[in-house]
């Protein structure tokens, strides 16, 4: 069992209050993922689980024990970092059996193992080379295998993909999922990028300047953003809000005022909602279907065309803002007057600080 909790963990670098205060669990066996934007604290955070960092206030458990005072080689963590400083003079079998010489295990040990991790993440033909030797993918692997060999509890991951080309980064993100598969370890991966988390994570903590935004199952995210900045921050593209000038209760729903469009929704919005989003793929061109919402969208102009083969993102200028909307094929220059038609189900209301209101109500309508 390694399950890991912090407790009110807080973390201050001289005056700066950079983690005012967390309480998380991340379960066993289990990816969690710490996605959010530049300096919100989700290297600080991987930091202090691994010992690398002394919290200010609060407590780090890994398997129910409290590790505050628990060096970080005796924590039973692995780390993986963007830069996978691996030793430049040794092979990569050297530097694979680096972790396993310094807990004295036997010659035999070091190599069976070796030869293992290397079978597993395709590095046996490259075991002679030199880290000089190898691409960028080919480093990222070793040094995942250098962390992999000691088969620790706790896999912690700082952005271990960043440095790589695209289809690389893509490739090894499938790695790592499959790895996690097998292992069944405990993993605590730092991003920035909402696609790596979507793809990997069982459980997403958002991050906003060293606060939790939300924490939950990708999908439960991606359905239910409990705010503003979760709901702009996951999905691409991104959300779009526009905002709600009056929202009036009648006997068909509610009536909801946008400029000069009039939307009826056909449940009561609760609480007083200040901003309405929906998603490019969940809202259809043309007359609605019973029971769908209509939105009508003046004076549109095609700003730009991302043509993805299979479907197209059209962005927009319209009378009530920038939007982006997702069209089957590539004749996608709109223009004019437009309309949509969306499920109930797929629109977000946010209140004036931003929070979703509504959320039980669009859940049980899904
Ligand atoms: N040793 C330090 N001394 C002072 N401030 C620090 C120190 N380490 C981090 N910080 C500050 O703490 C905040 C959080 O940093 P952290 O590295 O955890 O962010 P991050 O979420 O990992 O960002 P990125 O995505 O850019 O890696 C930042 O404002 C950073 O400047
Ligand atoms: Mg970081």
């Amino acid at each position: 069992m390694a399950e890991i909790q912090l407790q009110s963990i807080s973390k201050r670098f001289g005056d700066v209050e950079v983690i005012p205060g967390i309480d998380l669990t991340m379960p066993d066996g289990q990816v969690t993922v710490l996605l959010g934007p530049s300096g919100c604290g989700k290297s600080t955070l991987l930091r202090m689980i691994a010992g690398l960092e002394t919290p200010s206030g609060g407590e780090v458990l890994v398997g129910g024990r409290v590790v505050n005072d628990v060096p970080p080689a005796e924590r039973g963590c692995a780390l993986v970092f963007q830069n996978y400083a691996l030793y430049p003079h040794k092979t990569v079998r050297q530097n694979l059996a680096f972790p396993l010489r310094m807990a004295k295990a036997t010659a035999a040990e070091q190599e069976r193992s070796v030869d293992e991790i290397a079978h597993k993440l395709e590095l046996t033909p490259l075991l002679e080379r030199y880290p000089r030797q190898l691409s960028g993918g080919q480093r990222q692997r070793v040094a995942m295998g250098r962390a992999m060999i000691r088969k620790p509890e706790v896999f912690l991951y700082d952005e271990p993909l960043s440095n790589l080309d695209l289809e690389l980064r893509v490739k090894l993100r499938l790695e790592i999922a499959r790895m996690q598969r097998t292992l069944k370890a405990t993993a605590v991966y730092v991003t920035h990028d909402q696609t790596e988390a979507m793809t990997l994570a069982d459980q997403i903590v958002v991050l906003r300047k060293g606060r939790i935004e939300q924490v939950g199952s990708p999908l439960t995210l991606y359905r239910s953003p409990a705010n503003l900045f979760v709901a702009g921050f996951i999905g691409t593209p991104r959300m779009n809000f526009f905002q709600i000038d009056a929202a009036q209760p009648d006997a068909n729903g509610t009536l909801l005022r946008l400029g000069d469009a009039r939307v009826q929704i056909p449940h009561r919005v609760p609480g007083q909602p200040a901003t309405l989003g929906f998603r490019a793929e969940q809202a259809r061109l043309g007359e609605p279907a019973p029971g769908e919402v209509r939105l009508e969208l003046q004076g549109c102009e095609t700003l730009a065309v991302e043509q993805l083969g299979d479907r197209a993102y059209c962005y927009l200028r319209s009378s009530l803002g920038e939007l982006v909307l997702m069209t089957p094929d590539a004749a996608a220059d709109l223009s004019g007057t437009l309309r949509l038609a969306i499920a109930p189900a797929s629109l977000h209301f946010f209140d004036a600080n931003g929070v979703a209101v509504g959320t039980e109500e669009r859940l049980l309508a899904a």
